[in-house]
């Protein structure tokens, strides 16, 4: 989270601290629990308004932030591309002041540009600002996510989700959740190895992050992992010409169950969605014992509404009286 003009908001993991992380997940932990009841509804953000203004396609972060704010009692709208004054030629930050106006208390950003969430929180004074993606830099509410989702599979484990071998895998150099990812388990203080051909994975990639290992080789890069995040190949944003064909990456660099099972058969398998089967990832993975993508889909709703919560109150849920209540 990061202070900017005295407001707080959440434009990346750069900059977050481990205790901050580790206390969003404890507090999504506790979140994820309304949406198990039969009311699945708090009234901790009653009174507050919600604007989620998704400028690129999204179905699972769009869903998940809107849930999110409903499960939390925020008054929420969604406004999206084909519906903004996007197509009449206005401009984001022209936008943003006039949905501004209506004096939201958070504007959830999505837009194909990178740097995008951290111009709009710059300029507007009044509303906190998260960003679910912005062009190839950060996607942070992903990575936390994904980080909930192990540590509800660690739960046992000891040392929690610290001291993991996480091998992230695919289109890094368009993926901004790549981007999240690292960060966030350079603050956990997990082993990262990034495993693509070079073309997706630029030597001066990995330079920004010291530390990290690559690999250009599936099995070399996936051995024994922990976890694996498999990342989707950006078509839109012309991955397709960063590889001979997509016939030879899937071929190279298909994640199957008989690559994990001969060289990291303990890993689970995480993936932001959507997937292109059968290209990053085989469907038997994607649909098999060690894949957690189910539980990524559900955990979104749960790290949002503590991300949503911090911002606007600032207060911890473990000590919220009023959760529970609802
Ligand atoms: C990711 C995104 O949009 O960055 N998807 C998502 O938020 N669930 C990853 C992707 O689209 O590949």
């Amino acid at each position: 989270m990061q202070l900017v003009n005295g407001k707080k908001h959440l434009l990346g993991i750069a900059g977050m601290s481990q205790a901050l992380v580790l206390n969003l997940l404890d507090n999504a932990l506790e979140l994820a629990d309304v949406s198990d009841r039969e009311i699945k509804k708090v009234p901790s953000l009653r009174g507050k308004t919600i604007i989620n203004l998704f400028l690129e396609p999204s179905t699972r972060t769009r869903s998940s932030f809107e849930i999110a704010a409903k499960r939390l009692s925020a008054d929420t709208i969604n406004v999206g591309a084909s519906d903004s004054s996007v197509l009449k030629g206005e401009s984001l930050l022209d936008m943003a002041w006039t949905l501004q106006a209506m004096r939201p208390d958070v504007i959830v950003v999505r837009h194909k540009n990178s740097g995008s969430a951290q111009f709009l929180a710059q300029h507007l004074k009044q509303s906190s600002i998260v960003n679910a993606g912005d062009g190839m830099h950060e996607h942070p509410t992903q990575a936390l996510l994904d980080a909930l989702s192990l540590k509800q599979y660690y739960i046992e484990r000891p040392q929690g989700i610290t001291g993991l071998k996480v091998a992230i895998v695919g289109d890094i150099v368009h993926s901004r959740v790549a981007r999240s990812n690292i960060l966030l388990h350079q603050i956990l203080g997990n082993q990262i190895t990034l495993v693509a051909p070079p073309t997706l994975l630029p030597d001066d990639f990995a330079l920004s992050y010291p530390g990290v290992q690559i690999s250009n080789n599936l099995g070399e890069g996936l051995q024994d992992a922990d976890v694996v995040i498999v990342l989707r190949m950006q078509l839109e944003r012309e991955a397709g010409g960063f590889v001979p064909s997509l016939q030879e990456y899937s071929r190279e660099f298909c994640v199957s169950e008989k690559i994990l099972n001969l060289v990291a058969p303990n890993s689970v398998i995480l993936h932001p969605g959507p997937i292109n089967r059968g290209l990053e990832i085989s469907g038997e993975v994607a649909d098999g014992e060690r894949s957690l993508i189910a539980r990524q889909v559900t955990n979104g709703i749960a790290v949002r509404m503590a991300v949503l919560f911090e911002l606007t109150t600032g207060q911890n849920v473990i000590a919220d009286e009023d959760r529970g209540n609802g």
